[in-house]
């Protein structure tokens, strides 16, 4: 299993260029299976999880390459097969989003039911209602999703919670429904924006995306369309983090400080200087960081997929904190092993309660999924000594060269592999 050395207490300092967002990418990759010409993507994400879905729409029958730059170019002339399997939806659940688009265009398709993962059951259901009052006859057998539909019809859709996925599934479904379809209590994040973008780039007609209720009018047909995705809030806040847990000075050059509201309030409270410049964020530290109150929401409210990353900054607060996860049922494993760094954790259900420590030390943990390796990455830099996160697979779903990133802050940071000679569970440190 491939892990990450860190020898920690190194000051973070310079400029870091954010990548384009996971969180958008993977949904426009599936958007574009609903044209016959080609789109591309500008300076898609380098990251596992785009090559998961490349896997999938190849899998679909799909053109899916790389171009020259970065550049990712999707072209489904024709879909060859209507089912997403299983081995590659349980790999990543984002899988589950082409269902919309290639129901939208074939009038079937066959997804594997996502299973749960390290933060929790992730059940589609609102995924499934939506797509249901829009007409199509869904069955469940053997662990498969079938949905047919000849044409998708127009509907009144209210989510019962603001799903993602559920808001971007029924988005992309709608824009080739006959009629007009709204999605009331949608989710509202900045991706979410992105992708109306893009579709109505491709032609569609999508209003509304960034608040609770969008609006689709269905369209006979969609085009090609070129698209640069917003840059990833999530990696952004990550290094903001990085910044403040070593005392650090960094300036996220591309960042679009709305989309990190939250976050920046968050570590306002806790004691750090967040200025917009010309340039994007400028993130310093200030003295010890001070203890906060977090609750997880869905956007604008603190987002969940920082709150691994936050927690280990408070592990460093001058006080107790509370954390509470309201989006996920067991999104904490990273609280074990902050705890073998010497944090003062306490975990009942989703509240966490953190006594901020002096210091933390190096030690050799294991990432639980994507953002929870990334908090551990964030822990080692701010330890004394060294750290090796096992299960940096999880990290590099979703976070393009980050180590290499990190170096270019000063970091002193390096992938390591199988076979790396380890002494008292520490690599031996080359010169
Ligand atoms: C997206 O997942 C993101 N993933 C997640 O980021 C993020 O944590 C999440 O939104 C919330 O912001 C991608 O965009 C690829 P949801 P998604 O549907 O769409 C429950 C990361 O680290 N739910 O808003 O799956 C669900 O179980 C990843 O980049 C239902 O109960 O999120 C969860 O508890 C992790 N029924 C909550 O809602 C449904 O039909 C939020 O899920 C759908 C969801």
């Amino acid at each position: 299993m491939q892990g990450m050395w860190i020898r920690g207490g190194r000051r973070l300092a310079g400029r870091y260029h954010v990548s384009g967002a996971k969180n958008a990418v993977l949904k426009m990759m599936a958007a574009a299976l609903m044209t016959e010409e080609p789109c591309v993507l500008r300076r898609a994400p380098a990251i596992r999880d785009v090559e998961t879905m490349a896997e999938l729409i190849r899998h679909l029958g799909v053109e899916v390459a790389w171009q020259p730059g970065g550049d990712m170019r999707v072209c489904a002339r024709g879909i060859g097969s209507l089912e997403a399997p299983q081995h590659l939806v349980r790999q990543m659940r984002a899988s589950v989003l082409v269902m919309g688009p290639v129901l939208a265009r074939m009038g079937q398709v066959r997804v594997a039911l996502p299973g749960g993962c390290a933060i929790g059951p992730r059940p589609i259901e609102l995924h499934l209602r939506g797509l249901r009052k829009m007409g199509a006859a869904i069955t469940e057998e053997r662990g498969f999703i079938e949905a047919r539909a000849d044409r998708l019809v127009g509907a009144d859709i209210h989510l019962d919670y603001p799903s993602v996925g559920a808001t971007e599934n029924l988005m992309m479904a709608a824009t080739l429904a006959r009629g007009t379809t709204v999605i009331r209590n949608a989710a509202r994040e900045p991706e979410i924006i992105d992708l109306q973008l893009f579709l109505n780039r491709m032609g569609a007609r999508v209003s509304g995306a960034g608040t609770s209720s969008i609006r689709i009018e269905g369209v006979e047909g969609l085009n090609g369309a070129i698209h640069e995705a917003v840059p990833d809030r999530i990696e952004a806040g990550t290094v903001m983090i990085a910044a403040v847990m070593t005392g650090g000075d960094v300036t996220l050059v591309n960042a679009i400080p709305e989309h990190l509201e939250a976050v920046t309030a968050k570590l306002r409270e806790a004691g750090a200087t967040v200025e917009e410049t010309t340039e994007g964020l400028r993130v310093t530290a200030g003295e010890r960081p001070k203890p906060v109150y977090l609750r997880t929401q869905p956007y604008p409210g603190f987002p969940t997929d920082m709150q691994p990353q936050f927690m280990a900054l408070l592990a460093l607060a001058q006080g107790a904190s509370i954390v509470t996860e309201t989006v996920y049922t067991s999104r904490m494993k990273h609280a074990d092993e902050l705890r073998r760094m010497g944090a003062d954790i306490v975990v009942d259900g989703q509240v966490a309660i953190i006594r901020g420590v002096r210091r933390l030390t190096g030690a050799v943990v294991e990432a639980s999924d994507l953002r929870a390796g990334a908090a551990l990455i964030l822990a080692g830099l701010a330890a004394e000594g060294e750290t090796v996160v096992d299960g940096i697979h999880h990290v590099d779903r979703g976070y393009e060269a980050l180590d290499v990133k990190l170096r270019a802050l000063g970091a002193e940071i390096r992938r390591i592999g199988e076979g790396v000679p380890v002494v008292s569970g520490l690599p031996v440190a080359k010169a």
